[in-house]
């Protein structure tokens, strides 16, 4: 104490002191000593006069908070994310931290006294209505260009805000390069297009293949010429009437296209003879849905359409054929077909009858309703010939 009041009267003037006491209860408190030197009429030091503050509250305060700037003034500084602080009024740079300094490759003494400007290639006007959508904080993410020191553009993402809630303060932008990331989305975008074309392509390239298989048929068994292509447009049509989806529709096409692909294995003299066949070779004829069925169970698809083949000629009652299966086994696109294919078959020249007309063809399915034929599947036929005005497509003879 003699000490302070020493440094007081030497120096003429008051002198402040901050020091710790230990009180009896052992908490410790600071204080703040103020000695005033008086001075005589001559100027001269006459006495010393002290004041003691407590001020242990305030030195509490000063030190959480330069605590908290230290803790802050790290993350800052120190964190792996690109950091800026920029002043809304103007669009310059107040402060970068060091991954700013390292991602836009200016040292920090320029980059902190260039304009953001510079950086995100935006007019004057942009930057004030960005600055002003974060300020007030209608907007706080934005995706920008950014030009780097090296005149490479990476595109960034930012996160920016008011560092003070209240007044013009100035703005915090976080930016993260997600250059690589959206090149990387883009290229699965192209590589994901390209194998939707490939795709696109193989299914044309087989859809062709069944195309050529049909028409082979159809060169055996002149007669038929047209029959699949027929049966396939009025089946795929109850289908679509039926509300199948699209999908399951050009199944049923398809597979219609090439129904009687088995008959390439029936001798042609049967297939084209006139007059009524001999009960070995109706027999002959009646394994041409199995034989077609062993031709395209070849083919690797993801629907059954060997199957579908194989069903075309069994009835809902057990008596159709080769399998004889039960209604409830038949797939529902053999049931369908089996409904074209008759109507068609019954419209059409065959060399053992003249072609009936689409009335007596309608009236026999109509016979056939629930019994051997699916009766929805019939009604739809008939709807779509009654009410429709259905008519069997012009199929070109190739
Ligand atoms: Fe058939
Ligand atoms: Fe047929």
């Amino acid at each position: 104490m003699a000490a302070v009041r020493q440094a007081a009267w030497e120096s003429g003037e008051d002198y402040r002191f901050e020091a710790r006491y230990l009180r009896l209860d052992g908490e410790i408190r600071h204080f703040q000593l103020r000695a005033q030197v008086a001075l005589d009429g001559e100027g001269r030091p006459k006495k010393v006069l002290g004041t003691f503050l407590d001020v242990t509250e305030a030195v509490r305060l000063r030190r959480r908070l330069e605590a908290s700037e230290a803790h802050y003034r790290a993350i800052f500084e120190d964190g792996l994310a690109v950091m800026l602080v920029i002043d809304p009024g103007d669009g310059s740079i107040v402060d970068a931290n060091e991954a700013a300094v390292r991602f836009y490759g200016y040292p920090r003494p320029v980059l902190t006294k260039m304009n953001i400007a510079a950086i995100n290639q935006l007019s004057a006007v942009e930057i004030a209505e960005e600055m002003e959508k974060a300020r007030s904080l209608k907007q706080n993410f934005f995706q920008f260009p950014h030009r780097l020191a090296s005149g490479e553009v990476r595109t960034v993402h930012v996160y920016s805000g008011p560092i003070a809630l209240e007044g013009d303060g100035l703005l915090y932008s976080l930016v993260f390069d997600v250059t690589e990331k959206l090149r990387a989305e883009e290229a699965l975008v192209a590589k994901s297009r390209e194998l939707t074309r490939s795709l696109e392509h193989l299914e044309e390239a087989w859809q062709q293949t069944l195309r050529v298989m049909a028409h082979m048929t159809e060169i055996r068994d002149p007669h038929a010429m047209g029959h699949q292509r027929r049966t396939a447009a009025l089946a795929s049509e109850i289908a679509r009437e039926l509300m199948w989806d699209e999908e399951s529709v050009e199944e049923l096409y398809l597979a219609a296209l090439v129904h009687d692909i088995g008959k390439i294995e029936v001798p042609s003299d049967y297939l084209n003879r006139p007059g009524p066949l001999k009960p070995h070779e109706f027999q002959f004829i009646k394994e041409h849905p199995r034989a077609g069925y062993e031709l395209l169970q070849g083919i690797s698809l993801p629907w059954p359409l060997a199957e579908i083949v194989y069903e075309h000629h069994e009835r809902m009652d057990g008596s159709g054929y080769p399998q004889g299966l039960p209604g409830d086994a038949i797939h529902p696109a053999a049931r369908i077909m089996a409904v074209a294919d008759i109507v068609e078959a019954m419209t059409a020249h065959r060399p053992y009858r003249a072609a009936l007309d689409i009335k007596a063809a309608l009236a026999e399915i109509e016979s056939q309703r629930g019994r051997t034929l699916e009766a929805v599947a019939v009604d739809t036929c008939l709807r779509l010939f009654r009410e429709r005005d259905y008519r069997f497509p012009d199929v070109v003879e190739r």
